[in-house]
């Protein structure tokens, strides 16, 4: 398989970011390089874990740009420097253009913290909380102009316990993101995901032949 090359557009921590890169370097997502990281955020500490990567780390600053859309060129010609077949957005948390959207179906990806479409959006965690769901997770889905909406790829769910407070509940939803994204970029890098009628098969099979949902405890796919 030739090589894939991968961008990372990051806004904060870069956990997600670092699971990625992780999973590169293991071969668990084959054959492919993380050939930049790119933050909207000049202090994000992810940008710190790239750099001791030996890996590009450019920053477009949301606040120079007037509007949305002149932000959205500068970033896309940024991402476009690069060459990169495929997107990761992992904790980036800018709302992007319809335009950029475009730009990349079927090439970009997002993480989300919770089970879509369930609690789009910020404070996901408070809000399974405020709901007294008993069920919680992440989602891994193809990026389209609507926010959180893209055809869902991978799911993880975790129970939500008595006694969690947002805390509790966030760490071990993001123990499970780290084992999530890896396994979709690895189906995605090596071209077995198709969406077709706004669903995403695997290898042309639906949930029925692959079961995209990881449950703690339970074999990577
Ligand atoms: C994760 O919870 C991700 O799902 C959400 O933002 C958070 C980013 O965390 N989109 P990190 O920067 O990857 O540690």
């Amino acid at each position: 398989m030739p090589k894939r090359r991968l961008a990372v557009l990051v806004s904060g921590r870069g956990s997600n970011l670092q699971a990625i890169m992780n999973a590169c370097a293991s071969g668990q997502i084959p054959a492919t390089d993380v050939v930049a990281v790119i933050s909207n955020r000049p202090q994000a500490p992810a940008l710190a874990l790239a750099r001791a990567a030996g890996i590009p780390s450019p920053c477009v600053d949301h606040r120079r740009f007037a509007d949305r859309s002149s932000f959205d060129a500068a970033l896309r010609a940024q991402i476009d420097d690069f060459a990169p077949d495929h997107i990761a957005l992992a904790g980036f948390m800018r709302q992007l253009t319809p335009a950029f959207a475009q730009h990349y179906a079927g090439r970009m990806v997002n993480i989300h913290p919770s089970l879509l479409p369930a609690f789009p959006g910020l404070h996901t965690h408070a809000q399974a909380l405020d709901e007294g769901v008993k069920l919680h997770g992440a989602t891994v889905h193809f990026v389209t102009a609507d926010l959180d909406a893209g055809p869902i790829i991978v799911q993880g769910v975790v129970p939500v316990l008595a006694q969690d407070d947002v805390d509790s509940l966030a760490a071990r939803v993001l123990a499970l993101e780290h084992r999530i994204y890896p396994q979709a970029l690895a189906w995605l890098v090596s071209g077995r995901l198709r969406i077709e009628q706004g669903k995403v098969t695997i290898d042309g099979e639906t949930a029925s032949g692959i079961s995209p949902c990881i449950w703690p405890g339970t074999e990577d796919l």
